[in-house]
């Protein structure tokens, strides 16, 4: 017989007049000219007790800690009219105490657990479990958990098996650092931790599996960020014999059937799709945040004979000039146009031509520089209006466009032109396959080595591997990256070409790959698929802004979990059956 009748978030005036057992923490507490009051908190919400039928009851209330765990039982009755709080679910009602029973008690607590007294993020982690007695934290828990199985649901519907792919596995390094586990009975050899299913899920395909999908526990040992975590879990999903744009629609429908089942809100479907070159070239980003405009127009032709010294030798150093119109923000004043030049060069710009549009034209040096006909010209090219203010920067191509896609969002910000309940969501398409590697010298995957490139690119694999498109796409949500895939290389013989063009040859690529080449050689669907960071899905479907708070137990920054102290050493007798030695001194921060 379970200890309670009710929970603490559902009496309502239906239940007055009824007996009723509630269990719970004991929470805020008030006294009133002698009448003692708490609240009673559990997961579904807070039920307001009263101790007035008897003065030892009351005093045995007072002799209570905050969150004590106690039951209680009592009758339902109306609160007085002026008494009723129409902010907390059971504000109608409260339960005049009959008897307490004190189940546990609660050591003095190192922070609090109400919503509007957050405490520090170290306190939050070392503490978690009172952490996750937060509403917050309990809303936020509700809302992955929602994600998950309306994910679940979603794919069940579409004929998806989902498929559990192995955590020991072969070390096969996807961009960042594996996490490695010693083998007891092999020593000397180790098994790494997935950084993602992907080689799993193509010889899943190749098993004729035909749709897989899977919410995968992922490991990657890199830098952390409040949207990254060494343990992370992705919507991992592969598909037979598709094309891009049935990995969009997938995409798409998922996305409306997830946001609608966790926080009710209809999206629009299609997302937009950006070219890669365009997102860099317009935003700054290939992560494009779509809310507010201050697009970048490369404004080059303005200024090649403009007499504009500074832009003009940029202009021929192979640099470019770039600008932002910043609409009515033409009245800013000179401090404050000063202030957002100085805040350019922080971001990395030589520097920021600020021009205002007022009544009669162009104002600074470009008002001086620009007949009256280039400035309408200019205006025009740039969209601007009177009271309007125009932006130029120039410098190398690529750093000054990413410096821009920057500055871009700080602006957003600090003008607040960002709609924060806003969800933009777009695919960014067709990005080069390979970048170059700024610590060998060579190239490397931007998005990974099984990435098809685009048909007609092929032959350049060997001749001109820098300018291979790929068919890889990024759905991108506010400006944040929500997940990426490819439509992947079926045939070995590309997949050698593109080992080749990143430096790794045959006898490394079948040390390596060896049984995804192998199993691409015994007939291999045309496949492709996407994965989606499921933390910063829920993390920005809960408004919050660290991935920190929709996950139960994180790790710090230094990867390290301050409630059980992981990771740790282990004894040499652990060691010694692993076949390990530490050498040197033991580095451990906690922080
Ligand atoms: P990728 O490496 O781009 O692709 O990862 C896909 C998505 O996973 C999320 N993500 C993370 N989330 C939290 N913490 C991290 N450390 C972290 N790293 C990545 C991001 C990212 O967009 N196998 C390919 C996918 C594919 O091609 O199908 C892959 O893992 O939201």
């Amino acid at each position: 017989m379970a200890l309670r009748t009710h929970n603490c978030g559902e009496l309502k005036t239906k239940n007055t007049g009824q007996s009723v057992k509630l269990a719970g923490w004991v929470s805020r507490n008030r006294d009133l000219g002698g009448l003692y009051f708490f609240d009673l908190r559990d997961r579904y919400g807070k039920t307001q007790i009263v101790f007035d039928k008897s003065e030892d009851l009351a005093q045995q209330a007072r002799g209570l800690h905050t969150e004590d765990v106690v039951l209680i039982e009592g009758s339902v009755r109306n609160r007085p009219d002026g008494m009723i709080n129409r902010q907390m679910a059971t504000g109608e009602v409260e339960v005049t105490a009959d008897r307490i029973t004190v189940l546990s008690r609660a050591a003095a607590l190192p922070l609090s657990v109400e919503d509007d007294q957050e405490p520090n993020e170290e306190l939050k982690l070392r503490y978690r479990c009172l952490d996750l007695r937060r509403p917050r934290m309990i809303r936020n828990l509700e809302i992955r958990h929602k994600a998950m199985q309306s994910v679940r649901r979603f794919h069940d519907e579409q004929g998806f098996l989902e498929v559990s792919t192995p955590f020991l596995i072969r070390s096969t390094p996807e961009g960042a650092r594996d996490f490695i586990v010693p083998s007891r009975i092999h020593h000397g050899s180790f098994y790494s931790l997935p950084q993602s299913p992907q080689l799993y899920k193509q010889v899943l395909m190749v098993g004729g599996i035909d749709k897989y999908f899977q919410l995968a526990y992922c490991f990657r040992d890199e830098d952390l960020r409040k949207d990254r975590q060494p343990e992370f879990t992705q919507i991992d999903v592969e598909m037979s014999f598709v094309d891009e744009n049935d990995v969009y629609e997938l995409g798409e429908a998922m996305m409306k059937r997830l946001v609608k089942d966790t926080i009710g809100l209809e999206i629009t479907t299609p997302f937009l799709r950006i070219n890669y070159f365009d997102a860099v070239n317009q935003y700054g980003s290939d992560a494009p945040d779509l809310r507010y405009k201050l697009r970048i127009r490369r404004a080059d032709e303005y200024f090649k004979d403009s007499g504009f010294k500074a832009f003009e030798s940029v202009l021929d150093n192979n640099g470019g000039v770039f600008g932002i119109l910043a609409e009515g923000k033409g009245n800013l004043s000179r401090k404050e146009r000063e202030k957002l030049e100085e805040s350019a060069r922080d971001y990395g710009l030589a520097g920021l031509l600020t021009v205002p549009f007022a009544e009669d034209g162009l104002k600074g040096i470009i008002g001086k520089l620009f007949s009256t006909e280039k400035q309408t010209e200019l205006c025009k090219y740039m969209n601007a209006g009177s009271g309007d203010l125009l932006m130029f920067a120039a410098g190398p191509v690529n750093d000054t466009l990413i410096a821009l896609g920057r500055l871009r969002r700080q602006l957003a910000q600090g003008w607040d032109l960002i709609p924060d309940k806003e969800l933009k969501f777009c695919w960014v398409v067709n990005p080069p396959l390979f970048e170059p590697d700024e610590e060998t010298g060579g190239l490397t995957p931007v998005h990974h080595a099984f990435t098809a490139p685009i048909d007609s690119d092929i032959d350049k694999l060997t001749t001109e591997p820098e300018k291979v498109i790929c068919r890889a796409y990024d759905l991108v949500l506010n400006g944040v990256e929500m997940g990426s895939g490819s439509i992947r290389i079926h045939d070995p013989e590309v997949q050698r070409k593109v080992f080749k063009a990143i430096n790794i040859n045959r006898d490394e690529a079948n040390k390596r790959f060896g049984f995804l080449l192998e199993a691409l050689s015994f007939g291999t669907p045309p496949h492709g698929g996407i994965a989606l960071g499921f933390d910063r899905l829920v993390m920005m479907l809960a408004g919050e802004s660290s991935i920190r708070d929709i996950i139960a137990f994180p790790k710090t920054n230094v990867a390290s979990s301050l409630m059980d102290g992981a990771p740790s050493p282990i004894d040499d007798e652990q060691l010694a059956e692993l076949g390990l030695k530490i050498i040197g001194k033991q580095n451990n921060k906690t922080a």
